[in-house]
């Protein structure tokens, strides 16, 4: 969370800094702030609390600047709180969180300092410029020395005008050079356009922009050669579209499912096919919408190998005692490869001997850097907060994996492999459910709950619909086992409650039946999401909603796709930004 940018050129530096931000600001956007290092006058700074849009107006002139964008964890999103921080010669911008700051905090204020800020950050130039005595680099350094917990930071010192440095411990970062440019980011795509060539920096590296160019030093100062890369066309997002970034990466889901199918099928498998064949036990772990993915991973290998899967989200993994070791496989499934959680759960399942595969979409990323194996989906960039179209193209590598073992264990692929050509024009299929799905938007909108209901994988369809609901348009929702709402939150029901139901198994149907008739019994609406329309009674459902036909276990790739437009359409209706919902942040890179 947070995104930090820094850097050095001779013009244009506070634009390139802002248009950095801009393109930075899915990781957070409580506050935003710039700060330029101008020869000869010293720091101009500009911070803000709300988006970075704020920050514009008249560039700040230098020629060295750091800037952030804030999601906001110790401390309220405010004026005072926005990064950059300040102490002497020094400014600074930090992602992540120093767990012992409130101690490095006490020693501070009993040597005199004062802070301008409830932030954590701020301790950390303050230890900066305590360190100080005319070597930049090395008061860095002495400084990082003291850090407990997660962190990215660049930093700029008035005495080295010209200069920024950065240091990395549990937060993306990563160098940019372009022509008339040098920069440390928090990601690639936001140097998109500006930055040719990218490295990336690994836990305990220093970051130095000086002398016009780019050098990475190692925890003891000593200088690491590293080699930079083009930047792929793939990894540069865009800033604008008509439309939201949301509605936009709907629209692009049958795109980057095909995209991601020839990712996968060209992919070579033969480092993994040890671990496929033969590991004792499957483990997969992942946050948020990525976990709905790995749940449905766990349900196709349990119905089509016959292996068992324990699913854990990544929170919990480290906390559930599990027996991993050597011969197991763990899959870590993260849209953006940073998720803290998910890093955390692979760096123990790695120690533990297990063997890693990881599925992102990001090719750089500190997931795919630690796994034994990456499988890099071709989504492109999601910029909106909410996963759509990342979830869909998890969904294919997943499947293919799935596969993959199959093949690896049996010599023969499963029966539905071939069908998962058909996915991309399936998925366009599912747009004809837009109006429909719209109009139900526009007859809930003031809706204070929803439930969505399945069995089997439409119980993962069902989550992570009622997930989309609750982040974006903020109508509280839960996706429930239809099975388990006699159990006890039948109770929730009363006239006009909206129940969305999902049911894509032919053979569990008449069950999923008897859930939709207790719930319209009790006055509940009920829309029905089915492929075929004669497999449920028509007594059982307010609005049938038709799904375009596939095998039935590739249908959570596509069934999902009506709940993704219903939630935007009703977060639009209900007057909010889908793109930024409150609270929240796309990558999360705190525990
Ligand atoms: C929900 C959403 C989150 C992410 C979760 C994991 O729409 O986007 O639940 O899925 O934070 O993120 P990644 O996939 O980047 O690990």
């Amino acid at each position: 969370m947070c995104g930090i940018v820094g850097c050095v050129a001779k013009e244009n530096c506070y634009e390139r800094i802002y248009a950095a931000l801009s393109r930075l600001e899915y990781r957070g956007y409580d506050s935003a702030g710039i700060a330029m290092l101008q020869e000869g006058a010293g720091f101009h700074l500009r911070k803000k609390r709300g988006y970075v849009s704020n920050l514009k107006g008249r560039p700040l002139a230098g020629e060295a600047g750091i800037g952030h964008t804030r999601w906001a964890t110790h401390g309220k999103p405010t004026d005072a709180n926005a990064h950059p921080h300040g102490c002497g010669k020094f400014m600074l911008v930090h992602n992540g969180i120093i767990e012992n700051y409130l101690s490095l905090k006490e020693e501070l204020c009993a040597q005199g300092e004062q802070f301008a800020s409830e932030t954590d950050s701020e301790v950390i130039v303050k230890l900066i410029s305590r360190a100080y005595t005319g070597d930049f680099f090395s008061a860095v350094r002495t400084a990082c020395r003291r850090l407990r917990g997660s962190y990215a930071i660049a930093v700029l010192c008035s005495d080295h005008p010209g200069e920024v440095i950065g240091a990395r411990q549990g937060s993306p970062l990563v160098a940019g050079a372009s022509d008339t440019a040098l920069y440390i980011c928090s990601d690639i795509p936001a140097l998109c356009g500006d930055a040719d060539y990218i490295c990336p920096a690994s836990d305990g590296e220093f970051i130095c922009i000086r002398d016009g160019k780019i050098q990475f030093f190692d925890e003891a100062g000593s200088e690491l050669c590293k080699c930079f890369t083009r930047v792929l066309p793939e990894s540069r997002a865009e800033t604008s579209v008509s439309g939201t970034f949301m509605e936009k990466e709907i629209a692009q889901i049958p795109r980057a499912i095909a995209d991601t199918l020839q990712g996968v099928s060209s992919l070579d498998y033969a480092p993994c096919a040890r671990a496929l064949r033969a590991a004792k036990c499957v483990y997969a772990v992942a946050c948020g919408t990525a976990f709905h993915a790995a749940l449905v991973f766990g349900d196709v290998v349990q119905n089509t190998v016959g292996a068992h899967v324990v699913c854990t989200v990544s929170s919990e993994f480290r906390y559930a005692n599990l027996p991993i070791g050597v011969g197991d496989l763990v899959v870590a499934v993260s849209q953006s490869g940073e998720t803290a959680d998910t890093l955390e759960a692979v760096r123990l399942a790695a120690k533990r001997g297990a063997f890693v595969i990881a599925v992102t979409n990001i090719a750089h990323s500190t997931l795919a850097a630690l796994a034994d194996f990456s499988i890099v989906m071709r989504a492109g960039p999601e910029i909106a907060v909410a996963a759509t179209k990342s979830y869909n193209c998890q969904l294919v590598c997943l499947y293919y994996l799935a596969a993959q073992m199959q093949y690896f264990r049996t010599q023969a692929y499963p029966v539905w492999f071939l069908s998962l050509r058909d996915l991309p024009a399936a998925a366009e299929a599912a747009f004809d459910c837009f109006p429909q799905m719209s109009a139900l938007a526009a007859k809930w909108k003031d809706a204070r709950g929803m439930l969505f209901l399945g069995r089997s994988l439409d119980l993962r369809t069902a989550a992570e619909g009622a997930l989309k609901t609750k982040e974006i348009a903020y109508v509280f929702a839960e996706g429930y086992a239809a099975g388990e709402l006699k159990h006890g939150t039948l109770a929730l029901i009363e006239e006009g409650f909206p129940v969305v139901a999902l049911s894509t198994r032919r053979d569990i149907a008449s069950k999923t039946e008897n859930a939709l008739a207790e719930s319209k019994a009790r006055g509940a609406q009920v829309v029905l999401l089915s492929q075929s329309e004669e497999s449920l009674n028509e007594s059982c459902a307010d609005f049938r909603i038709r799904l375009p036909n596939l095998p039935e276990c590739l249908m959570p790739a596509v069934a999902v796709i009506p709940l993704q437009y219903f939630a935007c359409r009703l977060c639009l209706l209900r007057g909010y930004d889908p793109d930024k919902p409150r609270n929240l942040a796309k990558s999360v890179t705190v525990e």
